[in-house]
């Protein structure tokens, strides 16, 4: 079937960048996002591309081009499902917060709700396309729920799972590793709708690059494809303890192993703890699913690379606690970076919160800086761990905009992002202007350490030896 008009439900960080890609590549076929958020709506549609709600290196270029020629971006969920032939579902899929599988499984209200309003809304036959992250067999729930409507309108449920990483999703949607299409294999209309979604990512996608599986291996890969790669952060982030204890370095430790190319040298670089909206989420997922079929040891597995990196992150905080004097009761110190990587405005699971938490309980008084992030985020992020009043937060932790004003009359300093920018201070002016001695702790290995000692620093960085 050739695909004239797409519908995406859910506008956020995969949603906006992924059918922007679609629709500058198919410039034959209407693309809606749709969401359910009018301001994040607004800000997709605001003509200073730069207030887009997602904020991803090459996106507002490719809004510029498509945005009103043949992407759409709107609140009208209904007449956007109505009016497709394929619908991708890329709304959220957070850990949940009540009930049954509290804190580990995947909350699918959203998914469930998208699947009612389709089965509500369709008159003819569409392809469903799982965009989200989704427990393994979620697409069979989908199908109980859409082929029970009795109106007689045919689905096929395709799993696509996105693999984009934050800050390059541009070049990752533009270049992918692999394209996953998991679909119905065993049917001609299966086939069919594999072959229909197969032609869209084969305007620029080479087709060895794009691997159909079924539908249960499409939906496990994903979460299988998030739980490695958040095991080795966690693997090298044990190691990093091990290497300051005995004399070994991180960096050196790392580049020996990734030269072997069975394991590569991609995902080892050590740091203050993983973040980010999925990597914690997806594994808390993996185990509850593991459990839910009395798998323990596979849960237990599992679960240690979680416990690993909530260790990381306490580990760090703890170490800069000690290190200036087993207190930080009164003391100013400056977090540089809240966002939970480089080159993205997102702060979901970003380590800076813990670590800003675990000082705050601590008494420190906090300042930080981000390039990209805005305060109220900050306070968000803070008020939602519930630890303190939001009072006490707005009193204990200020949010500068100019980093060198963030780090004047610091104890210490802590490197929590990996942004380029921090490279590239003048790092002699910001030592003159600190308490001393002047502590850096850096989190993510970024600064150059020998630079630091010449200046009059005391830096401390992870994995390296005390
Ligand atoms: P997000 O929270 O940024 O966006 C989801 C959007 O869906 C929100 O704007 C929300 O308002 C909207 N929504 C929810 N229910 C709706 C409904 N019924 N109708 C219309 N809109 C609705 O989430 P995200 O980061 O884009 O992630 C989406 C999914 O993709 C998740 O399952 C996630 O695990 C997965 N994923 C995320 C990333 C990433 O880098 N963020 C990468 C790969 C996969
Ligand atoms: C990750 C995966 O890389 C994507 O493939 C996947 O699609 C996505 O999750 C998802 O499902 O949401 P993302 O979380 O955006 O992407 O970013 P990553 O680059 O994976 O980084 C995750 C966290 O690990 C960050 O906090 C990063 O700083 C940290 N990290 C990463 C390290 O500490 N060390 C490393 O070597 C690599």
């Amino acid at each position: 079937m050739k695909i004239k008009n797409i519908c995406c439900i859910g506008a956020g960080y995969v949603g906006g960048p992924t059918m922007a890609v679609i629709a500058q590549k198919c410039p034959d076929i209407r693309v809606t996002v749709v969401d359910i958020n009018e301001n994040r709506i607004a800000a997709w549609n605001d003509e200073n591309v730069e207030k887009l709600p997602v904020y991803e290196p090459g996106l507002s270029d490719i809004v510029k081009e498509a945005r009103e020629r043949n992407l759409f971006f709107s609140t009208d969920v209904d007449s956007a499902i109505d009016k497709a032939d394929m619908i991708f579902i890329s709304v959220n899929t957070p850990t949940k917060t009540y009930g049954i599988g509290k804190g580990m499984a995947a909350d699918l209200k959203w998914i469930e709700l998208c699947a009612r309003q389709i089965a509500s809304i369709a008159k003819d036959d569409k392809i469903i396309i799982e965009k989200s992250t989704l427990p393994v067999r979620t697409a069979a729930a989908l199908r109980d729920i859409l082929d029970n409507t009795g109106n007689g309108v045919k689905y096929q449920i395709l799993s696509n799972p996105e693999f984009l990483a934050e800050g390059t999703a541009v070049q990752d949607l533009l270049n992918p590793d692999r394209v996953l299409i998991g679909g119905d294999i065993d049917t001609e209309d299966g086939l069919q709708a594999i072959q229909s979604l197969s032609e869209i990512y084969e305007r620029w996608v080479p087709k060895e690059r794009i691997l159909t599986t079924n539908v249960w291996s499409s939906e496990l890969s994903k979460l299988t494809a998030n739980a490695f790669l958040a095991q080795r952060v966690s693997s090298i982030n044990a190691m990093s303890e091990l290497c300051e204890k005995t004399g070994a370095d991180v960096h050196e430790v790392a580049q020996a192993l990734g030269m072997d190319s069975r394991i590569g040298s991609k995902f080892l670089q050590s740091s203050v703890g993983f973040g980010g909206s999925c990597f914690q989420k997806d594994i808390l997922n993996l185990v509850y699913i593991a459990k839910s079929f009395g798998l323990n040891e596979v849960a237990d597995y599992w679960e240690q690379v979680i416990i690993m990196n909530d260790y990381q992150k306490r580990r760090f905080a703890n170490n800069m606690i000690q290190t200036l004097f087993n207190t930080v009761s009164g003391k100013k110190i400056t977090l540089l970076g809240w966002a939970f990587k480089k080159d993205t405005n997102d702060t979901r699971e970003s380590a800076a919160i813990y670590v800003a938490d675990h000082l705050l309980n601590e008494e420190a008084e906090i300042v930080v800086y981000d390039p990209k992030v805005e305060t109220e985020q900050i306070y968000s992020d803070l008020d939602y761990l519930k630890s303190r009043s939001k009072e006490a937060n707005r009193q204990s932790l200020k949010v500068a905009n100019n980093p060198y004003e963030a780090c004047k009359d610091a104890h210490a300093i802590a490197v929590l992002t990996e942004w380029e920018e921090f490279k590239h201070y003048d790092w002699e002016k910001i030592y003159d202007n600190m308490l001393k001695p002047a502590f850096v702790f850096d989190g993510r290995n970024l600064l150059n350490m020998e630079e630091l000692i010449k200046i009059g620093f005391v830096p401390k960085s992870v994995g390296k030896p005390e």
